[in-house]
């Protein structure tokens, strides 16, 4: 099967419209196979102009409808010869047209009579087809024996609601069909297939990367030579959504096929109420994307130790004690759910859309000291799933207590919040250096930045806590970098917005052919890493 992808209904539209207009053109004679439902309707609006502009000339040709529901009148608004004279037949004058007969007291003689007429006019030459949710083509629904020829068919439940939106009432939606079977489609000589818009998106990615089946119809065009699927990015693309849960946002992102990202927000994260609340905030969130874009699986970032046996979190900033969050969430969205560790899921990100290196290690610099492992292109969390906590390998043995229970861990030394502890502690030593009184100036509240301006302003109590600081910091990655020898480390967090501030004498601390470089996708690492995880999962 031929795939061609157009970018919007637009032009799916008008690709189909020169590939029927070129059949005409070639044989004006010919015979064309013709659908209706909404796909269609661009198609049939080109095919007009281009008759009207005298591109192409219809009054040779012979037409066969796929299907019409059974028993309803032709001047039934819903019935597909009313359609037809519509959408086409009233516009564009042609040879003959024929559809099965839905007024008809005798459906099996139709059919067959159907069948017969379709041959006597020497076959058709191009079948145009739309395809249904559940795969259906004309109404050849999913069933364990597909019928070959022409016959009167009962309609599933899924397609009777899905045509429900043309008619009042699901009531009044008719309950059986005459439609064309499998094989009378695939005697066509050529077919084109239409999908388009994201309700389409499941069906044509079972039909392309799954096998030839029953219960999906449409899979019976793979044996056929000579089939176009023109579909625009919504029923084709793969789209993945990744939510990155942290103390105080949780982040949402939405990428495309090739890693961009397509779409970002954020809400805060509520400081009370359990794991379930927060997670049905995130599930209702979930579900306005995903009216949006065709997504095909979500992916979650969390900070905290996850049991990779039931996926149950447990974080500190967090309300999760043991809690299955991906549960949760399953009771509001209906798609699959992967699970990692935020710092894996940022290390995953610059592996395959940031700094492309199989081997990396990310270090993220906040709070305390996130760190991310990535071996062979695969995040390596080993088979417990806590591995890479990094910010707790000890750097000095006699040092500070660590909530973690160790002493001396290195979060407690080279995170930002230590690095905000040093500089008060170097300003309360110092009431007179500059950086003290920027810290006045600032209503007495340090952050990471105040280290910067002070040195910015020359003063060298700064630069003495800067240079301490990145000493801690340089003994962590010279460490590190003994164990997994990675090709790049990456560093990321707030801090790194310095770039070479802070990485030239950090450089010149480091040991020889250590690589670092700063993360090039920041913030979006996490959501960017989380949505990945959904990708490459399927
Ligand atoms: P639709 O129907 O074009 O209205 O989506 C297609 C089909 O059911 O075959």
């Amino acid at each position: 099967m031929r795939v061609i992808v157009c970018s919007n209904y637009d032009e799916m539209s008008k690709q189909a419209a020169k590939l029927v207009a070129g059949q005409v053109n070639l044989k004006p004679n010919c015979v064309l196979g013709l659908a209706t439902g909404s796909t269609p309707i661009g198609l049939y609006n080109n095919l007009i102009q281009m008759s009207d502009a005298g591109d192409v000339d219809f009054s040779e040709v012979t037409t066969f409808n796929l299907d019409e529901y059974y028993p309803i009148s032709k001047d039934n608004d819903q019935s597909y010869d009313y359609f037809m004279n519509k959408h086409l037949f009233s516009k564009v004058k042609m040879k003959n047209h024929y559809i099965p007969n839905g007024e008809t007291s005798d459906p099996e003689k139709e059919c067959t009579d159907y069948e017969k007429r379709i041959e006597s006019e020497g076959g058709i030459d191009l079948q145009i087809l739309g395809i249904g949710q559940n795969g259906h083509i004309g109404f050849n629904e999913p069933d364990i024996n597909l019928n070959t020829v022409t016959h009167l068919t009962r309609l599933t439940e899924s397609t009777i609601k899905a045509n429900s939106r043309f008619f009042e009432n699901i009531n009044d939606v008719p309950t059986m069909a005459l439609t064309m079977g499998i094989a009378s489609i695939l005697k066509s000589r050529k077919i084109i297939l239409l999908a388009s818009g994201r309700a389409k998106h499941k069906v044509v990615s079972e039909l392309l990367n799954g096998e030839i089946n029953t219960s999906i119809p449409a899979s019976m065009l793979k044996v056929h030579p000579d089939v176009v699927l023109i579909c625009d990015k919504e029923a084709y693309t793969s789209m993945y959504l990744g939510v990155d849960i942290g103390g105080t946002h949780i982040k949402f992102g939405v990428i495309d096929d090739e890693n961009h990202v397509l779409y970002k927000d954020s809400i805060r994260t509520r400081k009370r109420g359990k794991a379930q609340i927060i997670m049905s905030e995130i599930g209702a969130a979930c579900k306005e994307i995903i009216k949006k874009y065709p997504i095909s699986g979500i992916g979650i970032g969390t900070p905290g130790i996850i049991d990779k046996k039931d996926n149950r979190v447990s974080a500190a900033n967090l309300p999760f004690d043991n809690d299955p969050i991906v549960d949760y969430l399953k009771e509001y969205i209906d798609l699959p759910i992967y699970l990692d560790n935020d710092a894996n899921c940022a290390a995953l990100a610059e592996c395959k859309a940031g700094v492309h290196e199989d081997d990396l290690l990310m270090i993220t610099l906040g709070t305390g000291i996130g760190g991310g492992i990535i071996l062979g292109g695969k995040i390596y969390s080993g088979k417990r799933g806590d591995a890479g906590e990094i910010g707790h390998m000890c750097i000095q043995s006699d040092g500070i207590r660590c909530s973690c229970g160790l002493v001396g861990c290195w979060e407690k030394y080279a995170s930002v919040s230590a690095l905000i502890e040093q500089i008060n502690d170097a300003a309360q030593k110092n009431p007179d250096c500059i950086m003290a009184q920027i810290i006045k100036e600032e209503n007495g509240a340090a952050d990471g930045e105040t280290v910067f301006k002070a040195m910015e302003k020359g003063c060298p109590v700064a630069n003495e806590v800067f240079d301490k600081y990145l000493s801690y910091l340089a003994t962590g990655i010279n460490s590190v970098a003994n164990i997994f020898r990675p090709e790049t480390i990456v560093l990321a967090g707030g801090i790194t917005a310095q770039g070479d501030i802070l990485l030239k004498p950090l450089q010149k601390k480091l040991a020889a052919n250590i690589n670092v470089k700063i993360s090039r996708l920041q913030n979006d690492a996490g959501i960017i890493g989380a949505a990945l995880l959904a990708k490459l999962s399927q």
